[in-house]
């Protein structure tokens, strides 16, 4: 291949062109048949961009030259992977999100679990990333209902499509810093404190927790699920896709369940002519209709 790639900061529009079109097509192509990495459907212009940065990075031109390192370096591939799937996350993040989480959501599901006098709670953070965002979840939990969950069984699935982020949130160490949101108490009860200063999580967290890698557009999604976070993926699916993942959360919550999109993620108009309701229009909460 002698196609070459735009800089990081040229106008990706301008510098691909026709031919860097064909040359950008051909490379996904060859990702794909190479090394299994099927990113068709994310957004081009994303995908050209994060590419183009992580060429940049590396001093490197043009796809033929980055074909031939990622052929002999794993960790080139590795650092191209992760950061097509970037996992910035933090706990707690946008505290507003997690307020009215504990203010509006989970005070009915609760009741609604008495109601029915059933006792397991199950709750998906869907696009984990190394675990922040879960174990905020849970947290939320602890914190409105004690330590013992006031009876209930309170079991938060954390998925993510990218192994090592996983392995991050399995392990749940974490630099003091990142607890930063994190309410001193719920930080003093529900984790402890490394010789080095790292915060592990405790065993009450760590137990409410279950971890499975799964993709959102190509794997079967859980099912019978109270609420769904998903919050900071769909950046990277196009609207059709967005619209597609957002049906699917749809069956796989209970009738009143609840879905967390967070503020970067839009619920599709219509999709809430009849599959959801709006909770928190700022926050993007939404509710299963139970008609
Ligand atoms: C920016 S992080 C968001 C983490 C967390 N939800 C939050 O709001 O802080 C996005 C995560 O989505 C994951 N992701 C991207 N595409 C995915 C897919 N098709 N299926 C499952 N997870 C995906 C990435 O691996 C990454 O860990």
């Amino acid at each position: 291949m002698s196609l070459s790639v735009p800089s990081a900061t040229a106008d990706s529009q301008a510098a691909f062109g026709q031919q860097g079109e064909a040359a950008f097509s051909q490379f996904l192509a060859w990702l794909r048949s190479r090394w299994g990495l099927d990113w068709s459907s994310y957004r081009p212009d994303y995908l050209q961009r994060r590419i183009g940065i992580c060429m940049s990075a590396a001093g490197i031109r043009n796809y033929a030259e980055y074909v031939r390192r990622l052929e002999r370096d794993p960790q080139a591939l590795d650092r191209l992977r992760n950061d097509i799937t970037v996992n910035v996350t933090e706990f707690l993040r946008d505290a507003p999100t997690f307020a009215a989480f504990r203010s509006v959501v989970i005070p009915q599901v609760v009741a609604t679990k008495q109601k029915a006098g059933t006792s397991l709670v199950r709750t998906w953070s869907a696009g984990c990333a190394s675990g922040e965002e879960p174990y905020s979840i849970a947290l939320c939990f602890l914190e409105a209902l004690g330590r013992d969950l006031g009876g209930l069984w309170v079991c938060v699935h954390a998925t993510d499509i990218d192994e090592d982020s996983l392995q991050r949130a399995r392990a749940g160490v974490y630099p003091s810093q990142s607890l930063k949101n994190v309410p001193p108490a719920l930080a003093a009860n529900y984790f402890r404190e490394r010789p080095d200063g790292a915060r592990v999580v405790g065993e009450t967290l760590r137990g409410m927790l279950r971890f499975q890698r799964l993709d959102l557009l190509n794997d079967e999604p859980l099912k019978h699920v109270d609420i769904i976070f998903c919050r900071y993926v769909f950046i990277y699916f196009s609207r059709e896709l967005q619209e597609r993942a957002i049906r699917s959360f749809h069956q796989s919550l209970n009738n009143g369940g609840f879905l967390v999109l967070g503020r970067t993620e839009t619920m599709p108009p219509a999709l809430l002519d009849g599959e959801f309701v709006t909770v928190d229009s700022e926050e993007r909460i939404y509710q299963k209709s139970t008609a």
